[in-house]
């Protein structure tokens, strides 16, 4: 049910839960020191216990409630990225619920971009927010997406549409090498530019036992997501998903992106949770050149290959 950002406050101060608006996916939002509202949200997305949930603030009196050490490397980050779609990882308060951080001794914080999100978190956070759809579904970037999930009864403040699409990149502080867990909008070589050190990311470190996350099935639609291959014979009931501007098809629902790969990673989920609606048995997505991997592309390729099953 649709809520203005002051009942959405209710909702959370007395250990409900609620949808809420940020720049990457729409989140499933609870008070982060409340244990019974937090276990409602793992409860409704089916989501398993050992993957431990992000707390956004909404300031840094609300970070120093939640990490019990901020190296100055994530202050360095908090200025150049916050607000904005960075997850940095760093020891826990002991005040931190261990249903929160999975039994983890770290924690993941971020300060979401987004002016709703911000209010309420503001007055009713900190706040946990998984991405707020079933676990094992695309994450919803609209409101539609949203009730396919969990029906009319879920409580939401309407934000519009994402504007990312694509959910934060996650960074592990807490130990050296500094580890991108997962990519984001925000791409390894700019966080090693603020800091002024590398930062590895999570398969070439070999550090995968990091990202708790990492060992689930994602961002999968009941269609199934294949590379496409140019030569292929053109295939009835799926979804031929462009970007470069110079294949065509004849005969075949397409989308052709052009080049615009902030428009592809917005629209991503939608399309997936489309080709569900309207029954579609298979999404094929051209290929990207090999050397195609920074920033937001370096994610929405990730997201592609999980999805792909790769
Ligand atoms: O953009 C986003 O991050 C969205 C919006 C709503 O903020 N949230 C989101 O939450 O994507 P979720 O729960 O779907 O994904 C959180 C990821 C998971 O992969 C989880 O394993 C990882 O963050 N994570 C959480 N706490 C962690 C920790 N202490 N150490 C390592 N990874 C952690
Ligand atoms: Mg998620």
């Amino acid at each position: 049910m649709k809520r203005s950002i002051t009942q959405g406050i209710d909702i959370l101060k007395s250990g409900g839960v609620l949808a809420i608006p940020t720049e990457t996916v729409y989140g499933l939002a609870a008070d982060a020191m409340n244990v019974e509202a937090v276990q409602k949200t793992f409860a409704l997305k089916g989501r398993p216990a050992d993957n431990p949930l992000i707390v956004h603030i909404a300031g840094l009196d609300q970070l120093h409630q939640i990490a019990e050490t901020i190296p100055e490397e994530a202050a360095l980050l908090a200025d150049a990225f916050w607000p904005g779609p960075l997850t940095l990882v760093l020891p826990k308060k002991p005040a931190v619920p261990d249903i929160v951080t999975a039994g983890l001794p770290t924690v993941a914080v971020r300060m979401p971009d987004h002016p709703i999100a911000l209010q309420i978190i503001e007055k009713a956070g900190p706040l946990t927010a998984p991405s707020a759809n079933k676990s094992g579904r695309p994450s919803p970037t609209r409101i539609e997406h949203l009730v396919q999930d969990f029906g009319q009864e879920i409580d939401f403040v309407d934000g519009g549409e994402c504007t990312i699409g694509i959910e934060s990149t996650v960074l592990d502080l807490t130990e050296r090498p500094f580890t991108v867990l997962r990519p984001g909008a925000i791409s390894a070589s700019q966080l090693s530019g603020v800091i002024g050190e590398s930062v590895a990311t999570a398969p070439d470190s070999g550090r995968q036992g990091r990202s708790p996350g990492t060992r689930y099935v994602h961002y999968k639609p009941a269609a199934a997501v294949r590379w496409l291959d140019p030569e292929g014979e053109p295939e009835a009931n799926t979804l031929y998903i462009l970007h470069s501007g110079s294949l065509s098809f004849h005969g075949v629902r397409q989308v052709e992106f052009n080049r615009d790969y902030n428009a592809m990673a917005r629209q991503l989920y939608d399309l997936y949770r489309r080709a569900d609606a309207n029954n579609l048995t298979a999404i094929y997505i051209e290929k990207f050149p090999k050397n195609f991997r920074e920033g937001l592309l370096q994610a929405l390729i990730n997201r592609i290959q999980r999805s792909v099953g790769e």
